[in-house]
């Protein structure tokens, strides 16, 4: 009796451990699913916030071929997820082939270019980011064509007026982890005009399904995240709309334009790790950042001015340059407004 009791016991303390370990595994999985090591699929990419400086360097690209048998690139997961995609929507009868996906700088110059003298400034504006400033260069943003009839369709205006083919394409995206990036009439928030075709991989089908679900935007979806320290494509986004309206209310009409380069925000462990940062006593929404930016000024201002505590003046372009920060971001009722903003913590 005694005997059995213990093989008993034993059994059962296997079973519990197998258990256990499984099912760690099994949350340690899924959390690599949308935290990759190396970079953020969430990261935020628009007209006022950057590629990061690294993401070059940490994307993982494959090859792939467009509609016409080109060889083109695109990161790793998003190319996985868009296989998936495009044979979920072959069964209802729509065949989708890639146009344009990873766009290098030098790629980007190009489009931007060839598009003025083809269409002019105005509706380039609307439609192609300024190089450095697109989400194709991060491999994740995915521009596709439709194939009818064999024919292939790939001019804006005529992808625009085919709705109902976009309608059942648009209805798929979020189970395979992807979002409509530049929605109807969201100009004034996206910066574009509506981009039926450029859907954007952010590695999380759930995170997707409440974008796609609510009808909103990727940076309105960024502003309503509750876990904000821990998720730093929103704190990003919130430090570049704080510094926007800190910059307009600091310097007025001394400069025409502005960009933002923020290159870190703590997360709650390393606010803790960090002396300065640890006295003040964070609340649980502030966020400590460091940032780049670039400064356009305007005719007569003193540039001197301008540039300082640090950062450069580029004859050419006529921008300011490389100059850096670091600052905390104070939240109150629903707003966020910048504190201490200086060069060292
Ligand atoms: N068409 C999008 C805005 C880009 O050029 O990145
Ligand atoms: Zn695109």
């Amino acid at each position: 009796m005694f005997k059995k009791n213990k093989n008993f016991l034993i059994i059962f303390s296997i079973v519990l451990v197998l258990f256990f370990t499984t099912s760690c595994n099994k949350e340690e999985k899924g959390m690599k699913e949308t935290l990759n090591e190396k970079y953020d699929y969430l990261v935020l990419v628009n007209k006022y916030s950057k590629l990061p400086d690294d993401w070059e360097s940490n994307v993982e690209l494959v090859s792939a071929k467009d509609a016409w048998g080109e060889n083109i690139k695109i990161e790793k997961k998003t190319y996985e997820n868009y296989k998936k995609l495009k044979k979920a929507l072959e069964k209802d009868g729509v065949t989708i082939e890639l146009d344009s996906v990873y766009r290098s700088i030098k790629e980007q110059q190009k489009l931007w270019d060839d598009w003025t003298v083809e269409k002019g400034i105005d509706y380039v504006k609307k439609y192609v980011a300024v190089p450095g400033f697109s989400e194709h260069h991060t491999g994740l943003a995915v521009d596709i064509c439709l194939r009818k009839d064999g024919k292939l369709i790939y001019e804006n205006d005529d992808m625009i007026a085919d709705r109902e083919t976009f309608a059942k394409i648009h209805a798929k995206l979020a189970d395979y982890g992807f979002i409509l990036r530049y929605l109807e009439n969201r100009d004034d928030i996206t910066g574009y005009a509506y981009e039926p075709w450029h859907l954007r991989y952010i590695g999380d089908s759930k995170i997707a399904k409440k974008i796609m679900d609510k009808d909103i935007t990727f940076e309105e979806y960024l502003e309503s995240v509750e876990n904000v320290k821990e998720t730093p494509s929103s704190a990003k986004y919130h430090v570049e709309k704080a510094l926007q309206k800190h910059f307009v209310k600091v310097y007025g009409d001394k400069i025409i334009d502005v960009k933002f380069n923020v290159t870190k925000v703590y997360s709650s462990k390393e606010e803790k790790e960090t002396e300065v940062l640890k006295s003040m006593n964070l609340g649980k929404k502030d966020i400590a950042f460091e940032v780049t930016y670039q400064l356009l000024p305007a005719e007569n201002v003193n540039i001197i001015e301008l540039m300082i505590p640090n950062g450069e003046f580029d004859q050419k372009s006529g921008w300011i340059i490389d100059v850096s920060r670091v600052g905390v971001l104070k939240y109150s009722n629903g707003n966020y407004s910048i504190k201490d903003f200086g060069t060292g913590f």
